[in-house]
């Protein structure tokens, strides 16, 4: 059931958290939209209830995350949906772009956590859904270290999970497959089984109101890629190279 509820999405401005914004408006929610373009975020609010509110912040700015919660007056909700993403071989991305994407996608990941928990916490009840990847199942060719963030937070999920199964906050991840946003616009590379935001989001929307740690789309992928995750590496490597070959 999500009418009524207060949901914050941090990542709304594009992609997968705009059409989650959507999807979850349409359903009665209130919403909380962030993500650092105001310019995006205001794009997106437009079409949605009058009551939704974006608080624009970088989530490598712990303070900016803190200062924005202060603004919220309830929350039942966190979906974290930020990252970044670029492809390539590891050896031709600079320093620079492989710490930004670990600053972003795990370092800022764990701002969020750090700061939205104790809220939480205190309430004893709400839902933190984290967005993996199926990139994270297993090491991709081509996908470093953005694989290396979302297996990371597949890791750190699971844990939260397990450490929050008593305390009333229900952990949730999420692993979508490919999916048509500006983030897999980048890719060269035929993308099986693409599929498009808003399919994305009403998977999203209905995991959230299910029992059950992992929402992970779209399913003839996913099952693929978990298979895939279970093969011994000389099976594996042949395949994730083909898979990932422009
Ligand atoms: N698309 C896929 O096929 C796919 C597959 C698996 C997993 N995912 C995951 O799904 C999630 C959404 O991805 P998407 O495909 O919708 O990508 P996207 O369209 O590029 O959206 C990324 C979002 O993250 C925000 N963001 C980036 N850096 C930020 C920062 N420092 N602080 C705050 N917000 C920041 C962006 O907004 P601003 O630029 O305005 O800050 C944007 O709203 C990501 O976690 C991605 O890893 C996507």
């Amino acid at each position: 059931m999500l009418r009524g509820k207060n949901i914050w999405i941090i990542g709304a401005s594009s992609g997968i958290g705009a059409a989650l914004a959507k999807v979850l408006n349409e359903r009665g929610a209130r919403l909380i939209l962030s993500a650092r373009s105001e310019e995006r975020l205001r794009k997106v609010s437009e079409n949605l209830s009058s009551e939704t509110i974006f608080l624009p912040l970088d989530i490598t700015e712990v303070e900016q995350i803190k200062s924005a919660l202060g603004k919220i007056e309830k929350l039942d909700a966190v979906i974290f949906l930020a990252a970044t993403y670029q492809p390539g071989s590891f050896q031709n991305k600079s320093l620079e772009v492989s710490q930004a994407i670990v600053d972003v996608n795990f370092k800022g990941m764990l701002n969020v956590v750090h700061v939205v928990m104790p809220r939480l916490q205190k309430q004893g009840n709400g839902q933190l859904v984290l967005c993996g990847s199926v990139a994270g199942y297993r090491g991709l060719p081509n996908a470093q270290p953005y694989s290396a963030t979302k297996a990371a937070i597949i890791n750190f999920a699971e844990s939260l999970y397990a450490e929050n199964k008593e305390t009333g906050i229900d952990v949730k991840l999420i692993s979508p497959g490919f999916v048509r946003t500006p983030m897999t616009d980048k890719n060269d590379f035929k993308m099986p089984m693409i599929i498009e935001p808003s399919q994305a989001a009403e998977a999203i929307a209905n995991g959230m109101t299910r029992p059950g740690f992992e929402i992970h789309f779209p399913k003839r992928f996913t099952f693929f890629m978990k298979f895939l995750a279970l093969l011994p590496y000389p099976l594996y490597f042949a395949i994730a190279r083909k898979m990932t070959k422009p």
